[in-house]
């Protein structure tokens, strides 16, 4: 592309996280105020750029959104490469999307997402689009990236809940099984699991059985401790027979699983969109305005085809052909598993190597 980067179009796709209008925030205010850009937002994630919806977006609009949960511009789970029906009629999406670029004369479009969103970005860009990516999710899984933000705030929310299970577990003697999200990682299960002092837990990397969680867990009682606390992964697998209905969650399951084999009182709870609402943390608005203003940054040197990314406390960026398709999942050696081992933790693949004292 010859020329100046002028005109900058951004959109939030997949599913909302806290710390997207810092993000948006921190893109749009560092290209208009720093590089002179003009900036549009487009409406719904890839739905807003298929069907030409968008605003422009300016100083004032971007002003007092840093602290707002969800995202100004809207989101959806719209992916524009998928086979669609009466295409002859509507016209192909992708093509839609090329047209609605050239229109608004757009010199680079900011995808501000999880991995979907970097995989369709990569293929825009293949289509010859400027796509430059920011990845988000509370699940922590873009490959690529060491942090993704949303997930510090969607820690930070867990891990109250899971505070909050302990005085209830103790009051009854009950077994509490909280259930985070986490389709396919077990990042925020581990992180709030461990902070929250959670006894067992199981993230979808690891593979567990039920007759050790049965052992563990009346071995605690015979130890004198009197209730236990689980946090289990949405997405963990669940052995054949321990699922009742094919639609019951990971938590139920597991606590109904638990209730069975070791007699004990078991109850669950299952977080759900709670993890992903509200204000973001401080950490979340930090990462969030640097990699936004890192990204306008990267506009500006016309860096395309890139994801804006944390290597460390460093930013770098890396080639969205390189991170499509993958998933960063939790090393099953993670140094925060082997630590959490150490304390009794179990992750349901093996008794911990620890030296038990009764009562
Ligand atoms: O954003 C990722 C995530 O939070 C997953 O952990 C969760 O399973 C999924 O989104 C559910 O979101 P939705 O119902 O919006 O598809």
């Amino acid at each position: 592309m010859a020329g100046t980067v002028k005109k900058i179009g951004i959109l939030t796709a997949g599913g909302d996280c806290p710390g997207l209008n810092a993000a948006i925030r921190g893109v749009g205010k560092t290209a208009i105020l720093k590089y002179g850009m003009k900036v549009y937002g487009f409406s719904s994630g890839y739905l807003g750029l298929i069907n030409g919806e968008y605003r422009k977006l300016n100083e004032k609009s971007l002003s007092g959104i840093l602290t707002l949960g969800g995202t100004i511009l809207g989101t959806s789970r719209e992916k524009p490469f998928k086979p669609q029906e009466y295409e002859e009629y509507i016209g192909s999406k992708p093509e839609r999307i090329l047209e609605n670029y050239d229109r608004l004369g757009l010199d680079t479009l900011i995808c501000i997402g999880g991995n979907g969103t970097m995989k369709t970005a990569g293929k825009l860009q293949g289509m010859g689009l400027n796509v430059i990516g920011v990845p988000k999710t509370i699940d922590n899984d873009v490959w690529g990236t060491d942090v993704t933000f949303g997930f510090d705030s969607a820690v930070n929310i867990a891990t109250e809940a899971i505070d909050r299970m302990h005085t209830t577990a103790n009051s009854h003697k009950r077994i509490m099984v909280v259930e985070v999200m986490g389709h396919h990682t077990g990042w925020l299960t581990l992180f709030s699991g461990v902070a929250g002092g959670g006894d067992v837990i199981l993230v979808p990397e690891i593979e567990w059985k039920p007759e050790i969680l049965k052992d563990y867990l009346l071995g605690r009682l015979d130890a004198g401790k009197p209730y236990s606390i689980v946090v289990v992964a949405e997405g963990i697998k669940i052995p054949k027979k321990g699922r009742k209905r094919k639609q019951e969650s990971a938590g139920t399951a597991v606590a109904t699983m638990i209730q069975e084999l070791t007699g004990i009182e078991t109850r669950e709870t299952i977080l759900g969109y709670i993890q992903r609402g509200g204000s973001p943390s401080p950490r979340d608005r930090m990462i969030a305005t640097e990699l936004g203003a890192y990204t306008a940054g990267m506009a500006s040197n016309k860096e395309f085809g890139r994801m804006a990314a944390y290597k460390g406390y460093d930013l770098i960026s890396v080639g969205l052909d390189e991170v499509a398709g993958k998933i960063k999942y939790v090393p099953r050696e993670h140094p925060l598993i082997h630590h959490a081992r150490s304390i009794d933790t179990c992750f349901g693949d093996g008794m911990p190597d620890i030296i038990r004292r009764k009562g």
